[in-house]
């Protein structure tokens, strides 16, 4: 296996996804609904990855692909090579703010991850990483990330887990939200992974994220030294939703440790 061609081959793919992306705002967008009222998809979530698995499935016929809206392989082992593709994350921001949302995509082989890329369309923000060989921001290379005690942290948390809800003790959320320096929310799991791992924010929680989107930001967090986790300490399992973590080392002790009570 060539990953090296892999990931020039998947650079150029996402660059020109992206690009389709950006020139969708000229022509009709579908919303549809999914799962719940607020669980949006639009035409341009299908036609990216039916785009991508188009692509992948002419140039690499013997990988699978694990894509969000459904076009992909049905996935029930890691074996193999496995690309792991949100084609937008971020679709309610996609469609209410046409910005801050990104393209995830991580390429798996036996479950371990070794190409994972995040595309902040909108700012042309690129973020890269092969295992072993560090992150990049666009052509510029990701620092390692430093100590920071919870107190100087500023974690990336929605206020759905604030408020009451069944899957973790909202009030030992409340005490994480009063003891950091501050919370944001940017409404893409790829695009606070990817602040995680350039140092923008320190942490990021959410009870329940699926593979596609947080495949390819794993890898590049991790290899900042980023700690990425489901809520009990463990690798995420990548063949479901999970509650998931990414911090810097240490915070992410304290706060898996001090703050995380779930509830089943
Ligand atoms: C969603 C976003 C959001 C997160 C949700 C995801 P989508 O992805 O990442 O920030 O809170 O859990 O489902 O549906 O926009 O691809
Ligand atoms: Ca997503
Ligand atoms: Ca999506």
């Amino acid at each position: 296996m060539n990953l090296g061609h892999m990931d020039r081959y998947a650079k150029s793919l996402m660059k020109e996804a992206g690009h389709k992306i950006r020139i969708s705002f000229f022509k009709q967008i579908d919303i549809d609904s999914k799962a719940d009222a607020n669980d949006l998809v639009t035409n341009i979530d299908r036609e990216v990855e039916q785009f991508f698995i188009s692509r992948i499935q002419r140039d690499f016929p013997e990988h699978k692909i694990l894509g969000e809206e459904g076009f992909g392989d049905d996935i029930q082992t890691l074996d193999g090579v496995i690309w792991m593709l949100d084609p937008i994350d971020g679709t309610m921001n996609f469609v209410h703010q046409k910005r801050n949302f990104a393209i995830s995509l991580g390429i798996y082989v036996d479950g371990v991850g070794m190409l994972g890329y995040i595309y902040d369309v909108m700012r042309e923000d690129f973020y890269s990483a092969a295992k072993g060989e560090g992150a990049y921001l666009n052509d510029e290379r990701l620092p390692q990330l430093e100590i920071t005690p919870l107190e100087q942290a500023v974690i990336g948390i929605s206020a759905s887990w604030i408020a009451p809800n069944r899957f973790v003790d909202n009030e030992k959320m409340i005490e994480l939200v009063q003891r950091c320096r501050g919370t944001r929310s940017y409404g893409s799991a790829a695009i606070e992974l990817a602040y995680v791992a350039a140092g923008r924010i320190d942490a990021y929680i959410s009870m329940r994220l699926s593979p596609w989107d947080i495949a390819g930001g794993m890898v590049i967090a991790q290899e900042v030294g980023a700690v990425t986790t489901n809520m009990k300490g463990q690798a995420p399992h990548l063949l479901g939703q999970e509650p998931f973590i990414v911090a810097r080392p240490g915070l992410h002790h304290d706060i898996l440790t001090n703050y995380i009570r779930l509830k089943e």
